[in-house]
């Protein structure tokens, strides 16, 4: 059952500004002592450069003090060149968590002193608080998974390049993959074979249970949405743009909320991907293995090995918090220099947002609790 095909109402993908290529990754620098590309001589660049940043730090709202609302306050916590100077939860028994300022939103809004809003709120929550946010000059930071649909996604990004203001996302997984494939990787993957298994276990009452994760509207769907989300991305990163997707089988807790998923999707590369994700197996797991002619990369539990021409590579496994501060650092230094973010811009969100629209906008197969 072929679900999707193609998509026109995607906004392009933004040319990248020449600068920021050739200023290589300035991320890496601080994060990234463990990466090693082994019998490569551009690998080692970019940890001798030296930049001058005498800047004050870049002060950031965080909008959600949940799960995701705390991880970003602990990233940006690691980040030198970032502050959080304001905290907006409506729930008091939630907000007594914290230290920091709580304020309403309209406030944070209103504050010149804020520079970049931190959207850690249920999907169906942040498109409305996004454009507000732009509309207010203010720099965008998006949780996974980034919008609904396609045609939010492009409204969020039409918003940002009329406010002239950054949006990026926190898919700090994409910082698990070495610099040489965080950019244009779908070169080497044309025609390639691709697979992502992601077992992640969660009781059917997490998504059942009648709060935001059981409803589409907030929550866009469940397992796959917000598990499996990180490696889908990552595939979309190294395969390119999707151009059909298929849903194979998928079973919901609730209508449109899925615990378990298998489907196809077939690049613009050539490339194909197949995809499996549950919460209802016991074993955590998660794995994206990419085959292609002169290449393969395998990423098992975030540790990435692989051959990319006649390169070997390997990166180990980073702890969430280091790659969270990964996207906080760019972010940051964007906002210093005015120039967007690379590897975690918003922009570079539409394959996946394509993708989950195709797998989860039709009724399932199965229905289970
Ligand atoms: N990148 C990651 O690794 C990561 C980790 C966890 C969650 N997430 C994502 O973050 C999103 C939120 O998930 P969560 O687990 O933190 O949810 P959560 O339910 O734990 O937290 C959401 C918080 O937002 C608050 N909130 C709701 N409406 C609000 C509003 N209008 N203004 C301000 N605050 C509001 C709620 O009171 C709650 O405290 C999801 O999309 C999830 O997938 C991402």
């Amino acid at each position: 059952m072929s679900l999707w095909r193609g998509s026109s109402d995607i906004t392009p993908r933004r040319k990248v500004p020449r600068r920021i290529q050739d200023a290589e990754d300035p991320v890496a620098r601080t994060f990234e002592p463990r990466v090693s590309i082994r019998h490569r001589s551009r690998g080692s660049e970019s940890v001798t450069r030296t930049t001058e940043n005498t800047s004050e730090p870049v002060r950031v709202a965080v909008v959600g003090l949940g799960n995701a609302g705390q991880q970003n306050i602990a990233a940006v916590s690691k980040v030198s060149s970032a502050e959080v100077v304001a905290i907006t939860e409506p729930d008091p028994v939630v907000a007594a968590r914290t230290d920091l300022p709580v304020r309403p939103m309209a406030e944070v809004l209103a504050d010149p002193n804020v520079q970049v809003v931190a959207l850690c709120l249920p999907p169906g929550d942040r498109y409305e608080m996004a454009t507000a946010a732009f509309r207010a000059s203010k720099h965008v930071l998006v949780e996974k998974p980034p919008a609904r649909c396609p045609a939010e996604l492009s409204a969020m990004l039409a918003a940002a390049h009329r406010a002239e203001r950054h949006a990026a996302v926190m898919f700090q997984h994409r910082f698990a993959l070495p610099e040489t494939l965080r950019i244009g990787a779908s070169a080497h993957f044309a025609d390639a074979m691709a697979s992502l298994m992601v077992s992640r276990p969660r009781k059917a009452s997490h998504y059942a249970d009648g709060g935001w994760r059981s409803r589409p509207d907030k929550a866009l769907g469940g397992v796959t949405a917000h598990l499996g989300v990180h490696y889908l991305d990552v595939a979309c990163q190294l395969l390119g743009e999707p151009v059909q997707v298929t849903l194979l089988d998928r079973t919901d807790a609730a209508p449109g909320i899925d615990t378990q998923l298998c489907g196809h999707v077939a690049f613009d590369s050539g490339a194909q991907l197949t995809i499996a994700v549950t919460s209802r197996s016991p074993g955590r797991f998660e794995q994206l293995t990419v085959h292609g002619a002169n290449a393969w990369i395998e990423l098992n539990g975030g540790r990435l090995v692989g051959r990319i021409a006649d390169e070997e590579v390997y990166q180990d496994a980073r702890p969430a918090l280091e790659l969270r501060a990964c996207v906080y650092t760019e972010l940051a230094l964007s906002v210093q220099n005015g120039v967007p973010p690379r590897v975690s811009s918003l922009d570079r969100s539409s394959g996946v947002t394509m993708i989950l629209h195709g797998l989860l906008q039709h009724d399932a197969t199965t229905v289970a609790p």
